[in-house]
């Protein structure tokens, strides 16, 4: 349980830890290689923890020592991903594409939803299909089998994430040529495309929606750094803004936020870009501020929730309207017991600031989400008294140590664990 009192001007500078949704397909992608693949700047987070256990299941040898991972993928033995891991990480189903190359089969339950939608993977599995693999699909669970990946022509009526994820790591070891179109932009599948590249893998057009692979024989193990998490540092800029102050964030390719600091400068926060890191100085309360969620390079929908927060503790208004996922608007319910104002509307969301009107109170909250989570413990920074936050296995999913940061910074914040 995380207690986070009303808390002032923050104030400082700390390091962003190493992305979770890039290491986690770079792990997928060792699986691809003959030998040993070591990363760097590694979050010590549970969903790594958990694809660590994935990998290991199936034959891998891993050691996870301070920030530094290394993956031994010599010897693969199962190509089966149980069920547990799946149920605990959906997005486990990224593995499909990489142990289909290493065992010519991959057997993997479904991935449910959750509460941000139903999460669908029609697209994973187009992308392989188109790549020759046949799929079944069996009370819950899908096997997917090959002789051998030929290369092929994928076309994404939505750039998705994971599935491009896929079709990537399936395509690098097939035969031949496969031009993948609509591909999703993330900076996490820049990093994926450079970490195969550098594995020995022939992929033009990293960072862009058209993809080309040409097929090669073998990928070898390499060392890489793990790259900020753009999301992690997010969350920090809105829990700046919505307390004010002064905070340099280190470690952070600010490239890679630029549609959110546009959005979040509307709010009256200033910001000063450096090479590998972002300076934020707020004075006093933010003003309301709007925002529509978006394949990147729009403004990203996992920080929709932790920018609720910040709207919720605003002077004026705000609205947002999140196109990327059906249900992602849990967090409002949770910032009501704090006495926000806030009405939903299918994917619009209206946030009345309380600044200057009403009191935001304490209150205990539960996180319902990894992000819904963090935007728990902004609002718990911005309302009057004291604050509990259970359900806190969901942000330790994503944030090495939320209350490490956020006190280093001058928060109220302690984690109570059981
Ligand atoms: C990745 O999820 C991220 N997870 C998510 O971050 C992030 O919210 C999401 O991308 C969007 O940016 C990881 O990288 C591990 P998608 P992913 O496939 O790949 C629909 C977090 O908090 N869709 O781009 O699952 C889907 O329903 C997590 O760190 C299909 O219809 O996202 C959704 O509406 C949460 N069919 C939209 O596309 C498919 O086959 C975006 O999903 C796949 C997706």
């Amino acid at each position: 349980m995380i207690l986070v009192r009303n808390t002032g001007p923050l104030s400082g500078a700390i390091e962003i830890q190493g992305s979770k949704n890039a290491v986690l397909p770079m792990m997928a992608a060792a699986l691809l290689a003959e030998g040993t693949t070591i990363f760097t700047n590694v979050p010590r987070i549970q969903d790594v923890f958990c694809m660590m256990g994935i990998l290991q299941f199936i034959g891998c040898k891993c050691s996870f020592v301070g920030n530094t991972l290394t993956i031994d993928a010599s010897v693969i033995d199962r190509a089966r991903i149980p069920e547990h891991y799946v149920t605990a990480m959906r997005s486990s189903v990224m593995m499909l594409g990489a142990l289909l190359v290493r065992k010519k089969e991959a057997l993997t339950r479904y991935p449910g939803g959750c509460l941000i939608g139903s999460r669908p993977i029609d697209l994973h599995i187009k992308a392989l299909t188109c790549l020759g693999a046949e799929i079944t699909e069996e009370k819950g669970w899908i096997r997917a089998r090959t002789e051998g990946l030929t290369g092929g022509e994928i076309s994404f009526p939505y750039p998705s994430v994971g599935a491009t994820e896929n079709a990537l790591l399936a395509a690098v070891l097939s035969r031949g040529i496969t031009r993948i179109e609509g591909a999703a932009k993330e900076p996490e599948i820049e990093e994926l495309c450079l970490l195969l590249n550098q594995m020995g893998a022939k992929i033009q057009g990293a960072g862009t929606g058209s993809l080309t692979v040409t097929g090669v024989k073998r990928l070898f193990g390499v060392t890489r750094r793990v790259a900020g998490d753009r999301i992690v540092a997010g969350t920090y800029l809105a829990a700046v803004m919505a307390r004010g102050g002064k905070v340099l964030l280190k470690g952070i390719n600010p490239k890679h936020l630029l549609s959110v600091l546009e959005t979040f400068s509307r709010s009256g926060a200033v910001f000063h870009m450096g090479e590998d890191q972002i300076e934020v100085v707020m004075e006093g309360c933010p003003r309301g501020f709007d925002i529509v969620t978006g394949p990147y390079p729009e403004f990203p929908t996992d920080l929709q929730s932790p920018a609720m927060a910040v709207m919720a503790a605003a002077r004026g208004d705000s609205r947002i309207k999140e196109t990327v996922f059906e249900s992602r608007f849990a967090t409002a319910g949770e910032l009501l017991k704090l006495g926000a104002r806030i009405e939903i509307d299918g994917r619009n969301a209206r946030i009345f600031g309380a600044a200057g009107k009403f009191p935001l109170k304490g209150a205990e909250l539960e996180a319902r989400d990894l992000r819904g989570g963090a935007a728990a413990v902004i609002g718990g920074m911005a309302a009057e008294g004291e604050t509990k936050i259970t359900g806190c296995r969901y942000i330790r999913r994503g944030y090495e140590d939320i209350c490490r940061d956020l006190k280093a910074l001058g928060a109220s914040i302690e984690d109570r664990k059981p």
